[in-house]
């Protein structure tokens, strides 16, 4: 039986713990469910269909938890499977629920940020090759000129614990200089994925001074904030108990060995089995 009604907060793996971590701070009084498809992590490059079969299976695991309200709190799932999500599956698995991602609220907000009205967007290659950042700053900011880069090793380096190590460097190096050559008027660096505030120190260090970093947990949590203000219907759906459990599709001890490093506080996961869809232990 469902006894609360949690925000689900979703990633492929654990970027997504960045944006709950801001969520956590910002709107404490909720309950939240974390899920990393850590087993099926990276998404980055996989295909349209695959990210948004993978990203829909985490979705309905949410619904059957009692969330109310999903974050897909990665960008290349937001890229790849939010707007089918929302405009196909939503309607008949259940129309009153939301699901949210963190393109949208970013894109909407970016254009405060930058002077020169030319920025970066660092994200994965699914992301980039979806074309959605492009196409929602157009809508929002047209004076902006966006340059987008690929860092296909970042979301691995990180996944894999070896984000502030000197092997680290090349990749961090590489990608951060091919974007400055885009423009050199480029004043602000969105990272477009939820990893990459992990390697914000590595990205800070190889670029030019003057240049502003952006990521997306604080600009996430707040438009989350005005959008429960906005929709009482569903914020009253919402549990408010302060409980947070977290889930894996992977080893639960890895990921609370891992995990923490992105949330700031020690986590206790549960495995989930997406396949047989049972899981295994419930902390809530
Ligand atoms: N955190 C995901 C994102 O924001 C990483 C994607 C991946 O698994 O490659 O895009």
């Amino acid at each position: 039986m469902v006894t609360t009604q949690p925000i689900g907060i979703f990633d492929s793996g654990y970027g997504g713990l960045t944006v709950m971590k801001e969520i956590v701070r910002k709107l404490p009084q909720y309950d939240y469910i974390y899920l990393g498809d850590n087993a099926r992590a990276p998404y980055g490059n996989r295909s349209f269909e695959t990210v948004y079969r993978y990203t829909l299976q985490c979705v309905e695991w949410f619904f059957q938890k009692g969330c109310p309200l999903v974050i897909l709190a990665c960008n290349t799932a937001s890229a790849k499977a939010l707007r089918t999500i929302q405009q196909n599956d939503l309607p008949q698995l259940a129309p009153s629920n939301r699901v949210l991602g963190v393109i949208r609220p970013t894109t909407e907000i970016i254009g405060n940020f930058t002077r020169s009205r030319k920025i970066g967007v660092l994200a994965t290659n699914g992301t980039v090759q979806s074309g959605s950042y492009l196409i929602e700053i157009e809508k929002f900011f047209p004076d902006i000129t966006v340059y987008q880069e690929a860092c296909p090793m970042w979301v691995p380096i990180v996944e894999n614990n070896e984000h502030t190590q000197p092997g680290a460097d090349y990749f961090v190096k590489k990608h951060v200089q091919q974007i400055m050559l885009a423009n050199k008027e480029i004043d602000t660096l969105l990272l477009a994925c939820t990893h990459y505030p992990l390697l914000r120190d590595k990205i800070t260090q190889f670029l030019p001074a003057g240049v502003s970093v952006v990521s997306q947990g604080e600009i996430v949590a707040n438009s989350l904030g005005d959008y429960l203000k906005r929709h009482t219907e569903l914020e009253i759906r919402c549990s408010k108990n302060g409980h947070r459990a977290f889930y894996t599709t992977d080893s639960t001890e890895d990921f609370d060995n891992h995990a923490s490093i992105f949330f700031g506080q020690a986590i206790h996961s549960s495995h989930v089995d997406l396949d047989s869809n049972i899981p295994v232990a419930d902390h809530i």
